[in-house]
């Protein structure tokens, strides 16, 4: 599909067909979109999980309101992102990560360190951490819609709930070092599309 089409045809899907399941092929696609998602100073500070199974689903859905589109996706990705110590420029998370770039983790440290400072003085790290996993979902809806599937971000979670139904199903999970930023369902469609509303170019856009 073309780019613009897929922004197009793309409309947020609250109740799926749970008896067409996702195929590898899709979830790999969606999944493979997130990690290209660019990131702040490269530093990908996410990990997504992939749930189909069913009785995990089912918890998600109850620590997301009772949410049906999240009840009904063959796929829900939970996009985490790192807690605020991991960002502070002397953790181990920043040498490894910067050491990935040219010139490693002085160089890094040079551009890195000031707006770290500015971050964490406005206690703004974990918000900075979370505004890009929105980034990363964008980027699954649109894969899944480049796949004729539906999709939906969902915002809608307890934090809390969530992070204990993870560390459950994960092994060596800590809550504390992990908080979650948005949550993305995908599948086939169980309702007719919805209507997109949207307001106009002219009341949004200031040309300067
Ligand atoms: C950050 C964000 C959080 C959202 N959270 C939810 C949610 O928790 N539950 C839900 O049903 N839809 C959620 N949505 C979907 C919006 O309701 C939907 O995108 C919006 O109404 C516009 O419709 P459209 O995506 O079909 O154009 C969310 C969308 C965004 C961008």
């Amino acid at each position: 599909m073309e780019y613009m089409d897929a922004l197009e045809a793309r409309w947020a899907c609250k109740l799926y067909d749970s008896s067409k399941p996702l195929s590898e092929e899709d979830e790999y696609a969606i999944i493979e979109a997130a990690r290209l998602a660019p990131s702040s100073f490269g530093l990908e500070p996410w990990r997504f999980l992939a749930v189909r199974d069913d009785s995990l689903r089912f918890k998600l859905f109850g620590a997301c309101f009772l949410q049906d589109s999240v009840r009904t996706a063959p796929l829900v990705v939970i996009s985490l992102v790192r807690a605020a110590r991991f960002y502070a420029p002397d953790s181990d998370f920043i040498k490894a990560r910067s050491a990935r770039f040219p010139g490693g983790y002085p160089v890094f440290l040079e551009d890195y360190r000031g707006y770290y400072a500015y971050l964490n003085q406005n206690g703004l790290l974990e918000h900075w951490a979370r505004a890009q996993s929105y980034i990363a979902c964008a980027n699954m809806m649109n894969a899944a819609t480049d796949r004729g599937l539906a999709s939906c971000a969902i915002e809608g979670y307890d934090e809390a709930q969530v992070l204990a139904i993870v560390a459950e199903a994960v092994a060596g999970f800590d809550p504390a070092d992990w908080r979650v930023g948005l949550l993305c369902s995908v599948g086939v469609p169980g309702e007719p599309r919805r209507e997109r509303v949207r307001a106009s170019l002219e009341e949004l856009l200031t040309r300067l």
